[in-house]
């Protein structure tokens, strides 16, 4: 149970801060975006504005940029030029979460789930009671079932991504990235964890970007749709959702939302053909 922590020095750089102003949700300003690898462009002079406390999905064609998209604004990867920028800061001065696809690789195996989960606050130096009822309220905010003294192993698939989840926002971000978190969940919990994920979301009105293969999920969970293009990668579109929330089994068939849904198909079957 005592496995030592990873030196935060090497999975964060530059150093934690504390940053706990929950409710501040920045607006995200990318200008002039440039990104290659290799020889090859992915996004050139791209601009976009993503607004504030909004739910944003991103669709598009196989390999056109999403996953990349979103790790060049949360700052995983480098970009190559341009300017990204929260409401002013750049992203290591943001509490972000993130939610990878693979969640398998994305849990540190050697710690249990609760471990996992108080991870970015033993990083930031939270003190036990606090890291423990900043989980407690997780727990019950999604209504955790399974034991989370065991090891990722030992829980199912859908049981490590809502471990992950929980883990991204345990330190309250103020943006959540997502990227396509439901692909390895069975049907059930996928269902399961969109619900909490709008809940969350209604709560605390934290920006998320998605990054999702289904359409119809993309646009259930959206406020606003990106529909981005082939590479070079350019915006195609982008859909406002205006379906009221909490968006359920009876939004899915209200003609509206219907006619929002076939309109962004053939936005994406047009960039698709070209
Ligand atoms: N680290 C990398 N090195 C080289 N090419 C990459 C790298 N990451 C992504 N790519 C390429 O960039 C394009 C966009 O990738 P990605 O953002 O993963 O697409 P999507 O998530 O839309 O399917 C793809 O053609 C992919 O092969
Ligand atoms: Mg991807």
């Amino acid at each position: 149970m005592n496995a030592p922590l990873p030196d935060p020095a090497i999975i964060t750089s530059p150093p934690p801060r504390l940053n706990f102003d929950a409710g501040r949700r920045p607006a995200i300003t990318i200008r002039g975006l440039c990104k290659r690898f290799g020889d090859a462009p992915l996004y050139q002079d791209f601009d976009l504005d993503i607004p504030a406390g909004r739910f944003i999905s991103i669709f598009g064609p196989n390999g056109c940029g999403k996953s990349t998209l979103i790790n060049l604004i949360s700052g995983l990867i480098p970009i190559d030029g341009g300017e990204i920028l929260f409401d002013g800061r750049p992203v290591r001065d943001v509490t972000i979460g993130y939610v990878f696809q693979n969640y398998r690789d994305a849990l540190f195996p050697w710690l249990s789930a609760r471990q996992n989960i108080e991870y970015p606050l033993t990083v930031r130096g939270l003190p036990p009671a606090q890291r423990q009822a900043r989980v407690d309220e997780l727990i019950a905010q999604f209504e955790v079932g399974f034991d989370l003294g065991r090891k990722p192993y030992e829980l199912s698939g859908g049981q490590q991504q809502l471990v992950s989840i929980l883990r991204a926002l345990a330190p309250r971000p103020e943006v959540m990235f997502l990227d396509e978190p439901f692909s390895a969940l069975d049907y059930e919990m996928t269902l399961f964890i969109r619900e909490r994920l709008q809940s969350v979301f209604q709560q605390t009105g934290v920006t998320m970007l998605l990054v999702s293969h289904d359409l119809e999920e993309a646009v259930y969970l959206a406020d606003h749709l990106l529909l981005l293009t082939k590479r070079p990668t350019r915006v195609a579109d982008i859909v406002d959702v205006g379906a009221p929330r909490p968006r359920n089994d009876a939004t899915l068939i209200d003609p509206d939302f219907i006619a929002t849904k076939a309109r962004s198909l053939a936005i994406f079957q047009r960039e698709v053909r070209r």
